[in-house]
């Protein structure tokens, strides 16, 4: 076994490279926010999360960005913020609510113990020439994590991912995006909402770098980096309303899902990525979404790949006027069903 304790939390050294790469296509794409210019006057704001993971890809984007502009030495600056990159684990409405709470996540222990996880079980141990009711739910996932670890950190096919044939892999990551599902995004409102702290935070960030300054006040950052976790860009994604299908996910409807736009392998891959980016143009300035460096439209401002931001903005205005962090989160714990409103 070659994944030791101590790699526990850690990113691993192609997890460094991915945020190297990262931050020099960003570098590329956006020269006059992440180009040679802002980054040689240190213009550009860092903010990490707390965890160690989150730290190292900070300064392994730095890195890239420094590589970039041409710089060899590397001053890291960047500041530590939970408040806005953890805030999920600050809402008790959420804690009690969703994460302690085992039935918020029924759909996913009852698909754990259903038919189509049951069929994949039942082919695995026949190859493995295991008695069926040996091979719990549990490990089954665990041979399908390591399979996918292995082809991730070491670019190898492992030897584990030949238990597994493409319909069980889709088995194994639908129970995933079911639980990514009622834990991070559309399944309890109060799990879009513990976000409410980073979608003001960015539309603040927006707000003074689009509006009209006099000649002699400072410049805002060009541009303003936050790096966070899978855990805390699929509660904005949903936040702000995407990737929700007609019907939500559950265990009885695998089948129905096949072609559901919520795929948390696209959505939140490693080094997943969400950009807001502001142009200023002619009528007023424009802000464009990128998801993975791929750009996505705004739900209800379909016509556009760059709206004007005063539509954006005004397309969110319920949530730019409310979404308010201490009212959802210290409320009644739990109070709130399903998210049929966003
Ligand atoms: C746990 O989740 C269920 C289902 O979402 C909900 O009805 C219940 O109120 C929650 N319990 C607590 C303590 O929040």
């Amino acid at each position: 076994m070659w994944y030791t304790d101590d790699m526990d939390g850690e990113l691993v050294h192609k997890g460094r490279e991915d945020m190297r790469h990262l931050a020099r296509r960003l570098s590329l794409l956006l020269p006059s926010l992440l180009g040679e210019e802002p980054v040689r006057r240190g213009r550009v704001q860092l903010l990490s999360s707390s965890k160690h993971r989150c730290v190292s890809s900070v300064e392994a984007f730095q890195e890239g960005l420094h590589l970039q502009a041409h710089l060899s030495h590397v001053d890291y600056s960047h500041r530590v913020d939970d408040q806005l990159l953890r805030s999920f684990e600050r809402c008790p409405g959420y804690v009690e609510g969703v994460e302690k709470n085992h039935t918020a996540l029924a759909e996913v222990h009852k698909f754990r113990d259903g038919q189509e996880m049951d069929g994949v079980r039942t082919k695995v141990a026949d190859k493995l020439g295991l008695p069926g009711h040996s091979l719990t739910a549990d490990l089954l996932e665990a041979a399908f994590f390591l399979c996918s670890y292995e082809l991730a950190i070491k670019s190898q096919h492992s030897p584990w991912c030949f238990l597994f044939d493409q319909d069980d892999a889709q088995v194994l990551e639908y129970k995933l995006d079911l639980k990514q599902y009622w834990k991070r995004a559309h399944g309890h409102a109060i799990n879009s909402l513990s976000s409410c702290p980073l979608f003001h935070h960015i539309f603040r960030t927006l707000d003074k770098a689009g509006r009209p300054r006099r000649s002699s006040e400072a410049s805002p950052e060009p541009a303003s980096i936050l790096i966070g976790h899978a855990e805390t860009l699929l509660p904005l994604l949903a936040l702000l309303g995407l990737y929700k299908d007609q019907a939500p996910p559950t265990a009885d409807n695998y089948h129905a899902q096949h072609g559901r736009t919520f795929r948390t392998s696209k959505i939140v891959p490693y080094a997943a990525n969400v950009l807001f980016v502001l142009y200023d143009c002619q009528r007023g300035p424009r802000l464009q979404l990128l998801v993975n460096e791929t750009p996505v439209r705004f739900p209800g401002l379909w016509a556009e790949d760059a709206p004007l931001y005063r539509d954006v903005r005004a397309a969110y205005r319920h949530l730019l006027d409310g979404c308010d962090f201490h009212k959802e989160c210290h409320g009644a714990h739990g109070g709130r069903g399903p998210n049929t409103e966003l």
